[in-house]
């Protein structure tokens, strides 16, 4: 451990975002000691790491965030410099059925995390010199946007990852660092919550933070419940679609490798006390972006084209389901230089033929537990 020049934590390696993260950094900084620390709840899965868990320099720790007086002992043991905070409850309908559950790890959780590192850091004689408390929060802190314009029009914010046929905007308002915070689920009122004890403890006792919103994720080792590996699973089943309410719905989706691009540039250049907001201007009203997901699937598969559109079932919608979100990440490109890599139809190809490929992993998840939970969340919806 003392060989290496940082000791950093991330918390969450084990979900979706947070392997990316993981892997990225164990891959491009062999001389950072990386400690994943994740409780492994339904959502975590070491199976997400499994080409770089014997690297010299990765170590995982499985604990609650939650558990002050664990944190405090990692945060020491590890004598980590800096923390990558990704652990999360992250489902919006399972916050719907189990606030405290969100609660609990998201703010509770978040909080045991900020007062260990502080504990420790406030110990050392050069105190917070080189250190970081690095949050990674959502756009759906801001609240729901307005859909001034249901059928789309030319984005005025178009980037690479907007694709060539589809650069569309459903709103003349975009989300700004500077928004005001509105967050109608609980999942998102967590998630906000989180976010001002982590610049309350910059503001108050001058701890180096740093937070930053992203836009909805996509991309391989997503957890079966969000919409996208969802719908990808089962249409290879033949099960129904749900789609929520009329499918009007619109999200700003970024490919997760790209946030994990972002998450590192940020780390490393990011302003202390700021805040980025991360995205690539590339709405899509749900249902478009499910007819995506199915020709490209019906195509893999080798199905006729639309074979599988009579899937789609209308059920009843989200309780406070938010309208619209559409990130303005114009900050982080002018300010740092960040630009997504990848073209939306690219990255829904790829992310599609992953979980075409791995339907081992898929089929690990959606078996025993997992699947009885989700008979019981979507009974009669
Ligand atoms: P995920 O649900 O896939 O993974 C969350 C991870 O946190 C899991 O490995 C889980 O085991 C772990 N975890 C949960 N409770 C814990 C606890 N009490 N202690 C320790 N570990 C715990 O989530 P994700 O989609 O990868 O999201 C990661 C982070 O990014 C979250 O903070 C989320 O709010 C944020 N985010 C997600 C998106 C998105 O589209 N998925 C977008 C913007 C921001
Ligand atoms: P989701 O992936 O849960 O992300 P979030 O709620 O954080 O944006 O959902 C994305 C969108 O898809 C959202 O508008 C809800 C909708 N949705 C469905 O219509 N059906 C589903 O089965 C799921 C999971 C989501």
């Amino acid at each position: 451990m003392d060989n290496y020049k940082k000791n950093i934590l991330i918390t969450g390696g084990a979900g979706f975002i947070g392997s990316h993260v993981v892997r990225l950094f164990v891959n491009k900084y062999p001389e950072y000691n990386i400690v994943n620390l994740d409780k492994l709840t339904y959502a975590g899965n070491l199976a997400n790491l499994k080409d770089i868990e014997d690297k010299p320099n990765y170590t995982f720790v499985k604990a609650d965030i939650a558990d002050l007086d664990e944190m405090r002992r990692i945060v020491r043991g590890h004598a980590i410099d800096g923390i990558i905070h990704l652990a999360a409850e992250s489902h919006v309908d399972r916050s719907i059925k189990d606030p405290f559950t969100f609660a609990r790890t998201n703010v509770m959780g978040t909080l045991a995390l900020l007062q260990a590192a502080k504990e420790y850091w406030d110990t050392l004689p050069d105190k917070y010199e080189g250190k970081l408390f690095y949050h990674i929060s959502t756009d759906e802190v801001y609240g729901a946007l307005e859909l001034t314009h249901p059928e789309g029009v030319e984005s005025p914010f178009t980037t690479v990852a907007s694709s060539a046929e589809h650069h569309h905007a459903f709103g003349t308002e975009f989300f700004l660092e500077t928004t005001k915070y509105q967050p109608h689920s609980p999942y998102s009122a967590s998630k906000a919550s989180s976010d001002h004890f982590v610049r309350a403890y910059h503001d108050t006792y001058g701890m180096p933070t740093l937070v930053t919103n992203c836009s909805n994720n996509y991309g391989p080792y997503q957890f079966p419940e969000k919409l996208i590996p969802l719908f990808i699973n089962n249409i290879r089943h033949g099960k129904p679609l749900p789609v929520y309410g009329k499918g009007e719905n619109v999200r700003d989706w970024l490919f997760v490798e790209d946030h994990a691009r972002a998450i590192d540039l940020i780390f490393h250049k990011g302003k202390v006390a700021d805040t980025y907001n991360i995205g690539g201007f590339n709405e899509w009203k749900n249902i478009d972006l499910i007819k995506v997901i199915i020709r490209t699937v019906d195509r893999l598969l080798g199905n006729p084209e639309g074979h599988s559109e009579k899937l789609i079932t209308y059920v009843t919608d989200r309780a406070g389901h938010d309208l619209r979100y559409a990130i303005d990440s114009r900050k982080l490109q002018r300010e740092l230089g960040w630009e997504p890599s990848l073209q939306f139809e690219e990255g829904i190809e790829k992310t599609v033929r992953w979980y075409l490929e791995h339907q081992d992993w898929m089929d690990h998840i959606t078996s025993g537990a997992y699947e009885r939970y989700y008979e019981e969340m979507y009974s009669g919806r």
